[in-house]
C-alpha cells in the first residue's frame, strides 16, 4: 500500500531536469513572454463561446458573478501553482508537483486529469473555432453544404447526444496535429502574434460596446433586468444555483494559466518570473472577462446568446457589421493558438509520464528527423479530432472543467501538505495565508465541480476508471520510482 504513495524525491526531479536541459530547452523567456504564454492559453472558446451559452441557459446577466466566482477560485489555485512552479521549476507541471508531494497514485490521477484537460480541451476549442468559421462564411453569404449533414445520434451514459459531423472542427485538429508532428520551431512567434490579435479583438469589442452603452444606456439596463433571473425549478437553471453552474461552465475560460508552469524550464529566472507569468495572465484575463460578459448581456437579451458565435452576434446586434469580420478573424486566430498550446501541453505531460515508466514507451518516442513526440501527438490528436467531430461544446467543456478542477484541488492540497512535510525547502514564492488560500481554492473548486451536470460527471468517472485500470495493470509494474525502491529494498536485505 505504501508503494502507491511512493514519492519522487525533489533532488531526483531537479537532477533529471538539469540533465535534460543541457540537451534541449533554452532559458530565454522573461516575465512578459511568460505572461503572454498564459494569455495565449487562456483567452479562447470560454469567453468567445461559452459565455453566451452559460448566460442563456444558466445564469442570465449574473454570468458576471459566475466569472467572479470562477476567477476567485482560479486566483487561489494560481497562487498555489505559483509556489510550486517557483519551487520545482520544471516542465511536468501539476503532475510533477503531485509526484514530489503526494506520491505516485495521486500523480497518476493528476497526469490523467491533465490529459483530459488538454485533449478534450483542444476538442472543445475546435468546436468553438468551427462556430466562428461558420459565422465568418455566413457573413459573406456562404453556407457550407456539409453543415446540413444529418445528425448522428449517440446513446451515451443514458443520454441521447445528437451531433453533426463537425468537419471544420475535425479539420482544425488534424492541421494543428500535423504542425505539432512536423515541429513548432516558430511556435513562440505564432503564439505572440495570436495573443496580440485576440487581445486587440477583445479590446475592440469592449470599445465599441462601451461606446454603444453610453449612447443607449436604457437599452442596456432593460437587458440587464432581472440581473439574477428566478430559478426555474431545476438545479443550476438560474437563481443562485444557476450562478454556480454558470461558474462551473465558464471556469473553462480560465483554463490555460497552468500552461505557464509547463514552460518553467525555458524561463530565464523561473523563481521570480513564474509567479508573475501565472498571476499576471490570470488577473488580466479576469478583468477582461468580467467586462466582456457584462457588456455582452447588456447588448442582447441573455436568452438569445446560446449561439455558436455570441461575441460576433453582440457586435452585429448594435449594427457594427465591420466588427463581425474582425471579431470572427480574431477568434479564429486566437482559438487556433489555444488548440496548439493544449495539444503541445498534453504531449509534454504524456512524454514525462512515459519517461517515469507510468505510460507506455511509445508516448516518449521522438521522431528521428522532426525531434517531436510524434506518436503521442498523432494518437491524442486522432482522439481529439473524433471528439471534436461528434460532441457538443457544452458536454466537452464541462468534462474538461471537471478534470481541471480535480487537478487544481490536488495542487492546492499539495501546497499545504508540502509546507507541513518539508517546511525547510526553499520557496522563492510563498502562497500567502497558508492554509487559508489552499483551503479556499479547494472549496471553490469542489463547489464548481458539484454544480456541473450528470453526463459530464459520468464521462469523467469513466475516464478516471479507465485511468486506474491502466495504472494498476501497467504503470505500477513499470514505474521507475517503484523499481528503484524495490532495488534499494533488495540491497538493504542483502546487506543484512
Ligand atoms: N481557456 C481556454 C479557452 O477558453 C481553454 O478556450
Amino acid at each position: 500500500m505504501a508503494k502507491l504513495f511512493a514519492t519522487k524525491p525533489l533532488s531526483t526531479i531537479m537532477a533529471e531536469a538539469t540533465a535534460e536541459h543541457e540537451h534541449s530547452l533554452k532559458r530565454c523567456l522573461g516575465p512578459v513572454n511568460l505572461t503572454t504564454i498564459g494569455i495565449g492559453g487562456i483567452i479562447g472558446a470560454g469567453i468567445f463561446v461559452l459565455t453566451g451559452t452559460a448566460a442563456a441557459q444558466f445564469a442570465g446577466p449574473a454570468i458576471v458573478l459566475s466569472f467572479i466566482v470562477a476567477g476567485i477560485g482560479c486566483v487561489f489555485a494560481g497562487l498555489c501553482y505559483a509556489e510550486f512552479a517557483s519551487m520545482i521549476p520544471i516542465a511536468g507541471s501539476a503532475y510533477t508537483y503531485g509526484y514530489a508531494t503526494m506520491g505516485e497514485l495521486v500523480a497518476w490521477i493528476i497526469g490523467w486529469a491533465l490529459v483530459l484537460e488538454y485533449a478534450f480541451g483542444a476538442a472543445t476549442v475546435a468546436v468553438g473555432w468551427s462556430g466562428y468559421v461558420s459565422s465568418l462564411l455566413g457573413y459573406f453569404g456562404i453556407k457550407m453544404p456539409f453543415n446540413a449533414t444529418p445528425a448522428v445520434a449517440f446513446h451515451l451514459f443514458g443520454h441521447t447526444l445528437s451531433a453533426h459531423v463537425d468537419i471544420f472542427a475535425l479539420t482544425a485538429i488534424i492541421v494543428i496535429t500535423t504542425v505539432l508532428v512536423v515541429g513548432v520551431h516558430e511556435s513562440a512567434n505564432f503564439n505572440s502574434t495570436a495573443v496580440m490579435i485576440k487581445v486587440s479583438v477583445v479590446l475592440m469589442f469592449i470599445g465599441i460596446a462601451m461606446a454603444y452603452a453610453f449612447g443607449h444606456w436604457n437599452h442596456m439596463v432593460v437587458n440587464w433586468h432581472p440581473f439574477i433571473p428566478k430559478n426555474n425549478g431545476h438545479f443550476g437553471h438560474f437563481g443562485l444555483s444557476g450562478i454556480m453552474r454558470g461558474a462551473g461552465v465558464v471556469f473553462f475560460a480560465y483554463i490555460g494559466f497552468d500552461a505557464v508552469s509547463t514552460a518553467a524550464q525555458e524561463a530565464r529566472n523561473p523563481q521570480k518570473d513564474m509567479p508573475i507569468g501565472i498571476l499576471g495572465s490570470l488577473i488580466i484575463c479576469t478583468v477582461l472577462y468580467i467586462i466582456v460578459s457584462g457588456l455582452l448581456t447588456g447588448l442582447k437579451p441573455y436568452t438569445t446568446l446560446n449561439v455558436p458565435a455570441p461575441v460576433a452576434d453582440g457586435a452585429a446586434a448594435i449594427g457594427e457589421g465591420w466588427a463581425i469580420v474582425l471579431i470572427d478573424l480574431g477568434a479564429i486566430a486566437g482559438l487556433a493558438s489555444v488548440m496548439l498550446v493544449m495539444l503541445l501541453g498534453q504531449s509534454r505531460v504524456l512524454y514525462t509520464m512515459a519517461h517515469d515508466g507510468l505510460f507506455w514507451k511509445w508516448a516518449g518516442k521522438i521522431h528521428p528527423r522532426f525531434r517531436t513526440p510524434y506518436i503521442t501527438s498523432i494518437v491524442v490528436g486522432s482522439f481529439a479530432a473524433f471528439l471534436a467531430a461528434f460532441f457538443s461544446i457544452s458536454f466537452l467543456g464541462e468534462l474538461v472543467s471537471l478534470g481541471t478542477l480535480l487537478a487544481f484541488t490536488i495542487v492546492c492540497l499539495g501546497v499545504w501538505v508540502m509546507r507541513r512535510r518539508q517546511p525547510g525547502v526553499k520557496r522563492p514564492f510563498r502562497t500567502p495565508l497558508v492554509p487559508l488560500v489552499p483551503i479556499g481554492g479547494m472549496i471553490v473548486s469542489v463547489a464548481l465541480m458539484v454544480s456541473l451536470d450528470a453526463p459530464a460527471w459520468i464521462g469523467f468517472g469513466t475516464w478516471l476508471i479507465a485511468g486506474l485500470i491502466i495504472y494498476f495493470t501497467y504503470s505500477r509494474k513499470h514505474s521507475t520510482v517503484q523499481r528503484e525502491l524495490a532495488a534499494k529494498a533488495e540491497r538493504a536485505a542483502a546487506g543484512d
